[in-house]
């Protein structure tokens, strides 16, 4: 055990040397604009809260009501006695946002990710991945015995050759993220379509950090390309509340099927009721949330416009995900520290998240940041900025 101990705090010490560990600041409240962290209130420009519904008080109402009506939590998974009418009311209202037949919540959209995969692909199969897909994409690959390809990022000639490699198999599938969030960019998805009905091969799209705030009405990155994908996974934990949960809307039989396969959905807790009633209710938001989108693309556009003003990089375009990019691993932590000490709190990002020599500060837009609020953050970064020689 000594033995174990010691190689697991070699292991830190190392990852603490590369200058590679992250650090918890812990917010002494709620997930707010402005939250207050070591004693001082500061603008949080890092969620993914979008919309601004993590600390929505309709939201919070709604959890409260859920928690009253249907208890706490579920203490089963869903085939043995843990599908409440909400749990079914929510997968309905999904995939009728999204215009999909049917959805199948996890307890998250990594659990939904790590699922899909194994549950619909066996070793007759293959499955062709962005290189830059997330995390739970590639693992929720690892896991299954079809063929995997991986084409170069957005590179549709690679995708084609992929396809031609992969022509043997019975199914192909093609699986990508809507949004990388690390570069803010968007899924061609118009050509990946056409070279998946070229070539006779089914889609998956991740549109966690787009769905309910992206796209014509918030419904993403298939309806702002004018595609269908036969499988879409996505999150509750960003946009929709940004507490927990996710899942993979499909066809019909194809939802039935992961029902009975998708081994996180099956051997895994139930969403728990107060969650399930705050997204109902962060769903009845997104549907009459043309403000808040208006909201958080104008703070986006007044931000990134802003910044390039002030002189600065920033990747992307329209998306409320804003990398400024700074090169340097060492510039990009200093920034973030001295902009915390102007009352910002954004965070670096460095290699290995991102390739060496390319860390950047990634800001996040909210459709709760005031103008004001903006304003401060583009000031705090012009100050910071020059004081670093970056502009
Ligand atoms: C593209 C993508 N997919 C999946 C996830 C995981 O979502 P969840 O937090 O619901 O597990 C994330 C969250 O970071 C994400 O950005």
């Amino acid at each position: 055990m000594a033995e174990f101990a010691r190689r697991s705090a070699e292991t830190l010490a190392s990852i603490r040397e590369q200058g590679l560990l992250k650090e918890e600041r812990e917010l002494q409240g709620g997930q707010q604009p402005v939250i207050r962290v070591r004693g001082r209130e500061v603008l949080n420009f890092c969620a993914n809260n979008y919309l601004g519904l993590a600390g929505h008080l309709a939201i919070v109402r709604a959890a409260r009501r859920g928690l009253e009506r249907w208890g706490y939590g579920m203490a089963s998974v869903r085939f043995i006695c843990g599908t409440q009418e909400p749990h079914r009311e929510l997968e309905r209202k999904i995939a009728a946002f999204l215009s999909m037949d049917d959805a199948v919540l996890h307890s998250s959209c990594f659990d939904a990710n790590a699922g899909v995969f194994e549950a619909l692909l066996g070793e007759s199969d293959a499955v062709i991945s962005d290189k830059l897909n997330h995390a739970s994409i590639i693992d929720g690959i690892r896991l299954c015995k079809a063929q995997r390809f991986v084409y170069e990022h957005l590179d549709m000639a690679d995708l084609a050759k992929k396809l031609r490699e992969a022509k043997s198999a019975q199914n192909i599938l093609i699986a990508t993220d809507g949004v990388f969030s690390m570069d803010a960019d968007i899924a061609p998805l118009k050509e990946i379509r056409e070279l998946a009905d070229e070539h006779n091969a089914v889609l998956l799209i991740d549109d966690s950090h787009a769905t309910g705030f992206f796209g014509p009405e918030g419904r993403g990155t298939p309806a702002l390309h004018r595609v269908k994908a036969e499988l879409l996974t996505s999150t509750l934990g960003k946009a929709l509340g940004g507490a927990s949960g996710g899942f993979i809307a499909a066809e019909r039989d194809v939802a039935a099927l992961l029902r009975q396969k998708s081994r996180p959905y099956l051997f895994s807790n139930s969403l728990a009721p107060p969650i399930v009633a705050a997204s109902l209710k962060a769903l009845e938001l997104v549907e009459k949330g043309a403000k808040l989108r208006k909201r958080l693309m104008d703070n986006t556009r007044r931000f990134r416009k802003g910044m390039e003003q002030l002189g600065f990089t920033l990747k992307g375009g329209e998306h409320p995900i804003a990398p400024v990019m700074l090169g340097e691993e060492l510039q990009a932590r200093q920034m973030a520290e001295e902009l915390l000490k102007e009352g910002i709190y954004v965070v670096a990002f460095s290699y290995p998240v991102v390739p060496r020599g390319q860390a950047r500060i990634r800001v996040q837009l909210s459709a709760a940041h005031t103008t004001a609020q903006v304003e401060q953050c583009l000031s705090a970064f012009g100050k910071a900025g020059k004081k670093f020689h970056i502009i």
